[in-house]
């Protein structure tokens, strides 16, 4: 169970894999040439354009725009996880997944996880034992079903039952202390980090508990106390719920984020099974990756306060970038003093799946928050909402929803949608998204490109990826002096290749997952390069090799005559200029 998945194995498998066989299990296929084709799994369509490709490896949906190998369709179909993803495939390929044995000594984490779930059942008995704790759970209007559903226990007072109880050898305290449920003082002793508290257990996507948030009864600070960061639980990656979720429903078609445990529980209560909350952190890119893997409809549920509304702004500062068609993202703001749990206690569930449905689009919020901040009676005050809404328009991936947001943009300010978009784009120039990552090179290198023809790299690079043979004879030398956006991914592709000559798009795909400029390589997989009898990709990606290196050649020459004609000449670039420029008899 433990160890890494060795890489190797991975594109292997993807490479003999049958994408046809795995999507074809979960959607009806229907052949068309060389292709197949489908309505959309993905999102909802009338007439097909979900293609499956068998000679790729690759699915691809001109309508949505998803797309990926069979790994990549197990974890959107199915939610699994990519581990889980690679098991399954294996599994039906009747092959053993093999685990790198951890070449550093590091602690199995079977035994935390063991650990973890004996301790939460610990908490489960005690619940039962703790008069006060079944009353305090009664009295905010938790029944038997949920508690145990949520596994809710309670850690009673005292310094040292856990340590006691489960730490019984040098070993089991090093791993009570590496799952965070004991603190280590100065002096080497060791002591309960959770007493006294209402203990909810938290789970990752596979049901383990991984952490705890525990909450004391009395009016006491802190009212919550969480597990601290631990190789098993990652607050920016977890949310609270949402396995149980997983678990309570057949099919998962919205998801609300709250902001606490007690939200989460307390709409479960009432039937609301599809609650989830961030553990105290604001939401990340990674906790909207995991949502919008689960469904397209995303709502944010917080308190009608100012704190609430912050946290809400945040929070669609993070979605800007995972906006698409087909997805929706919507805030639901609860009257002010008032968070789901009070509000479902209060009013009934049928009154919170109605506030769900008059939630505000994300488009709504966004021009009412930047409307309140400027004077919208003046010429002024309407020019600076555009300013203000120009940075959070240009994370918004381009498309129909980003031209749709312009336009309702130009109407409230009252300006001709040109003329808007004339500002918007003002300095629209390489600024990197807020909390993914840098712009990477082939990122620039396609903003650069997508004025005009697409550059030599990135043609070189989506013909590698639709016929991987072509780069068989290439010449990486060629590429000495490439400097160009994308060129060191084109290199790394062209040696994959020629490393591996049989591997498919798919597979390729697979090598560069987890590469930030791998990121990119799906949709350029995606393009249709032309069927034609005489299209010759070999001869055309040879054809841009070349063009690539001529063009580097002529700025190398060029940079060296510079320095030549500054004296600045070092003895081995007079060398290579010479080289350069004999037999065609310019010597600068
Ligand atoms: P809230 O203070 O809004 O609590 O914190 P709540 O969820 O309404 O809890 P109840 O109803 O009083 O029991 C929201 C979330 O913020 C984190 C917890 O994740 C909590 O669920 N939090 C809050 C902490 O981590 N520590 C705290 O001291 C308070
Ligand atoms: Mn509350």
């Amino acid at each position: 169970m433990s160890g890494l998945i060795p890489k190797q194995f991975i594109v292997d498998l993807i490479d003999r894999a049958d994408v046809v066989e795995v999507v074809g299990r979960r959607v009806q296929l229907k052949k068309a040439g060389k292709e197949y084709k489908a309505c959309c799994p993905f999102h909802d369509e009338k007439s097909p354009s979900f293609t499956v490709s068998p000679s790729k490896g690759f699915y691809h949906c001109f309508g949505c725009g998803m797309h990926g190998n069979a790994l990549d369709f197990l974890m959107e179909y199915d939610h699994m996880d990519f581990v889980d993803a690679v098991e399954s495939l294996a599994g039906v390929m009747g092959v053993e997944v093999p685990r790198e044995e951890n070449q550093r000594p590091t602690r199995s984490y079977d035994a935390l996880f063991e650990l973890v779930s004996r301790v939460e059942h610990y908490f489960e008995a005690q619940l039962k034992t703790n008069q006060q704790a079944v009353d305090y759970l009664k009295a905010r209007g938790i029944d038997g079903a949920t508690a145990k559903r949520f596994g809710i226990g309670y850690a009673p007072s005292g310094w040292s039952n856990v340590l006691d109880k489960f730490g019984t050898s040098k070993e089991a305290i090093e791993r009570l202390l590496a799952t965070g449920l004991i603190i280590r003082k100065d002096n080497g002793k060791h002591y309960d980090r959770f007493r006294d508290r209402i203990m909810f257990p938290i789970r990752d996507s596979r049901g383990r508990t991984i952490g705890f948030g525990g909450r004391v009864m009395a009016n006491e600070e802190p009212k919550y106390l969480n597990s601290p960061e631990t190789v098993l639980f990652h607050k920016g990656r977890e949310l609270y719920g949402l396995y149980e979720a997983r678990q309570a429903l057949r099919s998962i078609d919205r998801l609300v984020v709250v902001e606490g445990y007690m939200d989460v529980v307390g709409l479960a209560r009432h039937g609301i099974d599809f609650a989830t909350a961030t553990l105290g952190t604001a939401t990340t890119d990674e906790h909207l990756n995991r949502l919008f893997r689960m469904c397209d409809d995303v709502l944010f549920s917080f308190d009608g306060d100012r704190a609430g509304r912050a946290a809400a702004w945040r929070a669609l500062e993070n979605a800007l970038p995972q906006i698409k068609e087909g997805r929706q993202i919507r805030f639901v703001f609860l009257p002010d003093g008032q968070d789901p749990d009070s509000y479902v206690q209060e009013m009934g569930a049928d009154a919170f799946v109605s506030a769900l449905d008059h939630a505000l689009p994300l488009s709504d919020f966004l021009l009412e928050e930047l409307s309140a901040q400027v004077d919208m009676e003046s010429v002024d005050g309407r020019a600076r909402l555009a300013e203000l809404a120009r940075p959070l328009v240009s994370r918004i991936p381009p498309g129909v929803y980003r031209e749709l947001l312009t336009e309702r943009l130009a109407e409230t300010v009252g300006l001709p949608s040109h003329k808007l978009e004339a500002i918007l784009a003002k300095d629209d120039s390489p600024k990197p998204a807020r909390n993914s990552g840098t712009t990477t090179r082939l990122r620039s290198q396609q903003q650069s490109s997508s004025s005009g023809k697409p550059s030599l790299v990135r043609r070189a690079i989506t013909l590698i990826l639709n016929s991987p043979a072509a780069a068989l004879n290439i010449d990486v030398e060629n590429f000495a002096g490439v400097q160009k956006p994308g060129s060191d991914l084109l290199r790394e592709l062209i040696e994959t290749v020629q490393a591996e000559p049989n591997i498919t798009t798919a597979g390729l795909l697979e090598r560069f997952r987890n590469d930030e400029e791998g990121q990119h390589l799906g949709k350029l997989a995606a393009i249709e390069i032309p069927d034609m009898e005489d299209f010759d990709p070999a001869a055309e990606l040879a054809d841009c090799v070349t063009q690539l290196a001529t063009s580097a050649r002529r700025g190398r020459i060029d940079l060296l005559i510079e320095k030549q004609r500054l004296g600045t000449l070092t003895d081995g670039e007079r060398n290579e200029l010479r080289e350069f420029t004999r037999g065609s008899g310019t010597a600068g």
